[in-house]
């Protein structure tokens, strides 16, 4: 399969590149580098150093290619920017993903893997989340993913682009070669081992009040090679002609924040101080996920879906690239 992948400089992207590559699909990244890392692309993928918005130079990329299908990781994801600065994710998000909707069909490839968020739903009605819950984001940032899922259904009733959105929980962990290394970092995993590598104090817990078993919040967390194999799962689907669909991507296993914290203690050996803090605003209690549909439709088994196995693989990666991508 011949597949471009938008954002595979980026985290998640890059596990994913690697992943196709490993199976022996023919890939390309797309990507601007604006939060992305020329060290983490692959030599065996061709690398357009392009933007999104570009819809001219987006067309060209796909019309020489002869790409099968696209997956579409390129976009803004800071949710506190997002409230502070929704035009910056509006341009990117919205307009980006519109004009590669654009380029895609002008050079006649119908097929799209998406990246969307758990942060869809917004404050969830229940617990496990499944897919047919009500959307009501609570940021920015989570309305762009849910407005390009909608765009994505439109599109395909009028012209016929089959998709696939994958709304992640929490992803984390590391293969051997690619991690997460963004550089203004928000997510509690590699702030609590940069905690333990000495590049901070101290860990922050946002509310420790909260409706949950600890107090505080309790989030879905999933390994980044298992979030890449749903991609390599969506992308079959949509190869035998599957219809689109829209599907979470988790463990359906919460943890809470000083759960997380005391199982990177016991992996790092380093005590973790942490300073408890008001909560934040727009913070659900708890996000676990029903995946149910992910396994029966695309088939996706997770292979490394606990949660000391996670924190081992980012710790590792960690370790070895302290200071993240060179660049
Ligand atoms: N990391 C998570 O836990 C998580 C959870 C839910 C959803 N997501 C979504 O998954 C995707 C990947 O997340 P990530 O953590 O790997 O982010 P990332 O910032 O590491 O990667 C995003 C990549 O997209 C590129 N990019 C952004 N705008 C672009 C544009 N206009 N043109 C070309 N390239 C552009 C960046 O340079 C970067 O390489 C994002 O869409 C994000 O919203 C991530």
């Amino acid at each position: 399969m011949k597949v471009l992948v938008t954002g595979g400089a980026g985290y998640i992207g890059s596990v994913t590149v690697e992943s196709l590559l490993a199976r022996g699909d023919d890939v390309a990244v797309l990507d601007n580098l604006a939060t992305g890392h020329r060290a983490a692309l692959f030599p065996g993928a061709a690398f357009h150093e392009a933007d999104l918005l570009d819809t001219k130079r987006v067309t060209e990329i796909l019309r020489g290619g002869g790409f099968d299908a696209v997956v579409h990781f390129a976009a803004f994801s800071l949710v506190g920017e997002s409230v502070a600065d929704p035009e910056k994710y509006m341009g990117n998000n919205v307009c980006g993903t519109l004009s590669l909707l654009a380029a895609m069909r002008a050079a006649g490839v119908g097929s799209i893997v998406f990246s969307s968020t758990a942060a869809t739903y917004g404050e969830p009605a229940q617990i496990p989340i499944t897919e047919d819950l009500p959307t009501r984001p609570t940021n920015p940032y989570g309305l762009t993913k849910l407005f390009m899922e909608q765009a994505m259904e439109t599109y395909g009733a009028a012209y016929g682009l089959r998709s696939v959105c994958l709304r992640y929980f929490n992803a984390a962990g590391a293969t051997a070669r690619r991690g997460e290394h963004h550089r203004t970092e928000t997510h509690l995993i590699p702030l609590v081992l940069q905690v333990a590598m000495g590049r901070r104090p101290h860990i922050g817990i946002f509310g420790t009040d909260y409706d949950t078993p600890d107090g505080t919040c309790v989030r879905d967390y999933i390994h980044v090679e298992d979030l890449a194999a749903a991609h390599l799962g969506a992308l079959d689907h949509l190869g035998r002609g599957g219809d689109s669909l829209k599907c979470n991507l988790g463990n359906g296993d919460g943890y809470s924040v000083r759960e997380v914290i005391e199982v990177c203690r016991r992996i790092t050996g380093h005590a973790i101080p942490s300073v408890e803090l008001p909560r934040r605003a727009g913070d659900p209690a708890r996000l676990v996920a029903s995946s149910q549909r992910a396994r029966s439709v695309l088939g996706w088994n997770p292979q490394k879906a606990d949660l000391p196995t996670i924190v081992t693989d980012a710790w590792k990666w960690h370790r070895a690239n302290p200071d993240g991508y060179a660049d």
